[in-house]
């Protein structure tokens, strides 16, 4: 798959199969997560790999809905806000980083056949106890990740020429 490709095909699933993932595919998109570029490469985050055997109710009082436990696995990016890059008037890029990170991660997920969806809507609060994380660790981002049990949708972005202004 060229990128255009790769990034046309990415969508938002949001039914999952049962099906596990293969132990080298997992280790594939967590990879891509690793080589992600970082403000100042501090790679201030954190990803914690979650079966969800057992754990629905646990992850639902994260994010109540029933596809977020259907994947074999969730996944969580964390930030450390300590180890992030700030510039001179103290802003911290560490959500930056982490939304490449995670964009890596799950392009990669796509690349291999495996579903995924960036889920910011979850209950902090409840992250932290069910993970128990610690202080220093707040969470940013899940997303599943499995076999996909639904299709596409259109995408319904913006044109271009909304988007971008040539100078
Ligand atoms: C930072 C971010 C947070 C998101 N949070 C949620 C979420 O909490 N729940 C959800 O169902 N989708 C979430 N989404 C998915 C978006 O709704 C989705 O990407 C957008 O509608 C475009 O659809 P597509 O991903 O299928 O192309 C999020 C996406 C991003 C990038």
């Amino acid at each position: 798959m060229d990128f255009l490709e790769l990034a046309r095909t990415r969508y938002s699933v949001r039914a999952y199969k049962p099906d596990p993932v293969e132990e080298d595919k997992l280790q594939q998109v967590l990879e891509a997560a690793r080589l992600a570029p970082s403000a100042s490469n501090r790679q201030p985050f954190q990803l914690i790999v979650i079966p969800t055997a057992d754990r629905q109710d646990d992850l639902r009082r994260i994010y109540d809905r029933g596809w977020f436990v259907q994947a074999p696995l969730v996944l969580c990016i964390c930030a450390i806000p300590e180890q992030a890059w700030r510039r001179m008037d103290g802003k911290s890029y560490a959500d930056v980083d982490i939304a490449i990170a995670m964009d890596h991660l799950i392009l990669a997920a796509t690349s291999l056949g495996l579903g995924t969806c960036w889920i910011a809507d979850f209950d902090p609060e409840a992250a932290r106890q069910v993970l128990a994380l610690p202080e220093n660790m707040e969470p940013i981002a899940f997303t599943p990740l499995g076999y996909a049990a639904d299709q596409p949708q259109s995408k319904g972005r913006k044109p271009l020429s909304e988007l971008v202004e040539f100078e």
